[in-house]
Order: C-alpha cells, then structure tokens, then sequence
C-alpha cells in the first residue's frame, strides 16, 4: 500500500511537472498511515524527482498538543522536509502562530489564503479519519467549508492518542480540498473499514466529508484488505 502510493505521488508529480513548468503545491498528510509512504520517497525514490520543485503546504495542525514534538509541523519537517531536502515548506510554525495576531484562527486563514491565491492544490495525500474526518474537517463539514479553527470530536480526541489529549486543531478547509488538480486518499486498519466504505460508496454527505473528496472523482483510493473490508458486499 504503501509502495504503491509513493510510485503514485512521484508519477503524478512527474506529469504535473511536466505539463506545468512551476513549482509544484503539495499538502500532506501528518497522520500515521502515510509514514511508511514518506521513507519510501526519502529513500528508493529520492531521485526520481526534482523535489526542489515542490512547495509544500502544511494540511492541518493541534493547536495545543500538549508537549514539545507531538505536532505536525515538527512530524513533516523530520520526515519530510529534511529527508526530501525540500527547501520551500510553509508549515504553521508555532512560535511563529503563537508570536503573530490572531493566533491560530487568523493564521490559519492567512495559510489558506496565501495557497489559494498561488493557485490552489495540485497534490494532495490524505488520511482518513475513524469518523471520516478529512484534515481535521469532522463530520458536519460541508464542501464549501474554508480553512478554520476546529473542537475536535471525541473520537478524533482518542484516535490521536496523545496525553494530554488535544481538544482543539487548525485545518485547511473541504473547498481547497475539492478543488485540487489530484488527491489520494491512503488508509489501513479496520477501524477505517466504516468511514472507507462511507466514502466510496457514498452518497456524499456532510456526515463524512472524506465522501466529497471520492465524490469529486479526482481522488486515487490506496487501501489495506482490512480498510477495504467493508467495501465487499
Ligand atoms: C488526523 C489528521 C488527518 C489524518 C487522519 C488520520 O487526525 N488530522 O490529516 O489524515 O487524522 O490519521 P492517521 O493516519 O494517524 O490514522
């Protein structure tokens, strides 16, 4: 699974690069699932690209998660940024957040916004949550909705498994999203087998936002047999 969304990232930016002559603007997931993924590219697929090319977006973000190291910001820049040798990243730092006005509301709007008016997203590489929550756009998250400050669910609470427990986050919004060129969406485990199924199969709804992503048609779905068991009918 995890080999086969690397290959899929680097052809997928290969073409993009090809066909656009600019940087590319990628958003990556800080979840566990795609870790494998990002060893894969900082090692048999280093080569394969110019990753000098891409410009990587931060997806989402806790705003306090408690203790130093457990953020996504430290996550992308040590499995990322620093392997790929990538040299343009626009991570929501959070000295910088903490520093700025507005906090986290205002940064992550500025964050959106400054992605936005660059173009939008060419690359996206999603998780999924249990619940179906995509960045961390929980259920109740329409397509339209834009990059904002969150309460997290009870269940995105437990699935982060981080002491003391985050209540809040910062997420990129479903219309960004929706709108870019390519996304995948990877995920294992059968505690996913119910939001998978929800999102494939749809019918998109609010309830699972990560079902407007398959709904948008553009979306590459990587899956385990066990994500995948609640697709077999
Ligand atoms: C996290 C993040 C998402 C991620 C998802 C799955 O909370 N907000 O960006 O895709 O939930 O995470 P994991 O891969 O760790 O299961």
């Amino acid at each position: 699974m995890s080999r086969l969304a690397a290959r899929r990232i680097v052809l997928k930016l290969r073409a993009l690069s090809a066909l656009h002559r600019r940087k590319l603007r990628v958003v990556l997931s800080g979840g566990r699932t795609p870790v494998r993924t990002y060893q894969l590219l900082a090692t048999e697929y280093l080569t394969d690209l110019d990753w000098d090319a891409v410009h990587l977006y931060q997806m989402d973000e806790y705003v306090d998660p408690g203790r130093p190291k457990q953020d996504f910001c430290y996550f992308l820049t040590e499995f990322v940024v620093r392997p790929l040798g990538m040299r343009t990243a626009s991570l929501l730092d959070r000295t910088t957040v903490q520093a700025g006005a507005g906090g986290w509301a205002q940064a992550i709007r500025r964050h959106e916004r400054r992605l936005v008016e660059a173009g939008g997203i060419d690359l996206a590489l999603h998780g999924i949550g249990t619940n179906g929550h995509l960045g961390f756009n929980e259920p109740g998250s329409g397509p339209h909705t834009e990059g904002r400050l969150v309460s997290l669910s009870d269940s995105t609470r437990q699935s982060a498994r981080m002491a003391p427990v985050p209540t809040e986050a910062v997420t990129l919004g479903m219309r960004v999203f929706l709108n870019a060129k390519e996304s995948i969406l990877l995920a294992s485990g059968r505690e996913k087998a119910a939001a998978v199924a929800a999102a494939v199969l749809g019918p998109a709804s609010d309830d699972c936002p990560a079902s407007w992503l398959c709904w948008t048609g553009r979306v590459t779905v990587i899956v385990d047999d066990t994500a995948a068991s609640g697709l077999v009918r």
